[in-house]
């Protein structure tokens, strides 16, 4: 049975079984990768299962199609009801969630003209996406022979289908070498992203990352990393990134819905710090896990409970 299978998919506006999750073999987005999608985490919380920024994900999907003039039929507040829909169906307690909108089949000239943008909301159950080891004791990356496409080529800020065979050369490439991750250079020479995540590094106690200048997706996680700084009254900055201060660096760690917080232990055999996770690093992760797991109160905003807000 394939990794992703439950019972039941969203599909154009129903629930089905999993098998009737089909599409033509001439619709659009199969040829063109002209499609965008997300992907967000559900969690097991004391109050029931909780998806993390769950209308966040739904407006950048909103964003990711009106960047490729892609009419999405549903509003962001019915793709989150959908989205719980789906969830309570199959009776997950926590779950990788993976919605699509794509063009189906009507014509095939590159232009979409009229084929049909259909939309699936698929939830199933996916693990620590570079490993559990990797999230306590840290992964080893490499830097990627192959460059990030530019923001100038693609609106990278999109998460769209097409780009994700940059993000795949690159991790299959990593990964043939040994390496968990690969982090991809933008066409400028510095730093980008992983092949499914954002970078942060950690100088003098001091938050690096960069923007969307850097040619990278703006992650949620990103973003909630970064406020998060601001709580915790950690210095952030926010710009270019460049291979010698990544080398020149105390920590380093990866961010991403699959990923979550994941530190950095080694880089083409550059190790950082003592090559454990370091502490800035170690309590912002912390703090991100007992966030998604509903243990603090401060942050049940960020939460949509799945059978109701908790005392709701
Ligand atoms: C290329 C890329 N960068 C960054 C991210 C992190 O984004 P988020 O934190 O919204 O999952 C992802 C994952 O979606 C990604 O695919």
């Amino acid at each position: 049975m394939a990794q992703t299978h439950t019972p039941t998919i969203w599909l154009d506006g129903e629930l089905k079984p999993w098998a009737e999750g089909t599409t033509h073999s001439m619709s659009h987005t199969l040829h063109y990768g002209s499609g965008c999608f997300e992907g967000i985490r559900c969690y097991d919380t004391p109050d029931g299962p909780a998806v993390f920024r769950l209308e966040d994900h739904m407006l950048r999907l909103h964003q990711s199609g009106r960047a490729f003039e892609m009419q999405i039929p549903y509003s962001v507040e019915q793709l989150v009801q959908a989205t719980i829909e789906v969830i309570q169906a199959n009776k997950l307690r926590s779950c990788y969630i993976r919605p699509i909108a794509y063009y189906g089949y009507d014509s095939l000239g590159v232009h979409p003209n009229n084929c049909p943008v259909q939309v699936s909301i698929a939830c199933f159950d996916w693990g620590a996406y570079l490993g559990k080891e990797g999230l306590v004791k840290g992964v080893r990356i490499t830097i990627s022979s192959w460059r990030k496409s530019h923001w100038s080529s693609f609106p990278t800020t999109a998460k769209a289908n097409g780009q994700y065979l940059n993000s795949m050369l690159a991790v299959q490439d990593a990964r043939k070498r040994g390496f968990d991750e690969a982090l991809l250079l933008n066409m400028e020479g510095n730093i980008a992203e992983g092949s499914g995540q954002n970078l942060f590094l950690v100088k003098d106690g001091t938050v690096h990352t960069n923007d969307e200048k850097s040619s990278i997706l703006l992650g949620i996680t990103r973003d909630t990393i970064i406020q998060l700084c601001g709580d915790l009254e950690i210095p952030v900055e926010i710009g270019v990134m460049t291979k010698e201060m990544l080398l020149e660096a105390d920590e380093a760690f990866f961010t991403g819905t699959a990923t979550e917080v994941a530190p950095i232990r080694e880089l083409d055999g550059h190790t950082f710090g003592t090559g454990k996770p370091g502490p800035v690093t170690s309590r912002l992760r912390d703090l991100y896990f007992h966030i998604i797991q509903g243990r603090e109160p401060n942050y049940r905003h960020w939460l949509t409970y799945v059978n109701g807000a908790p005392g709701g």
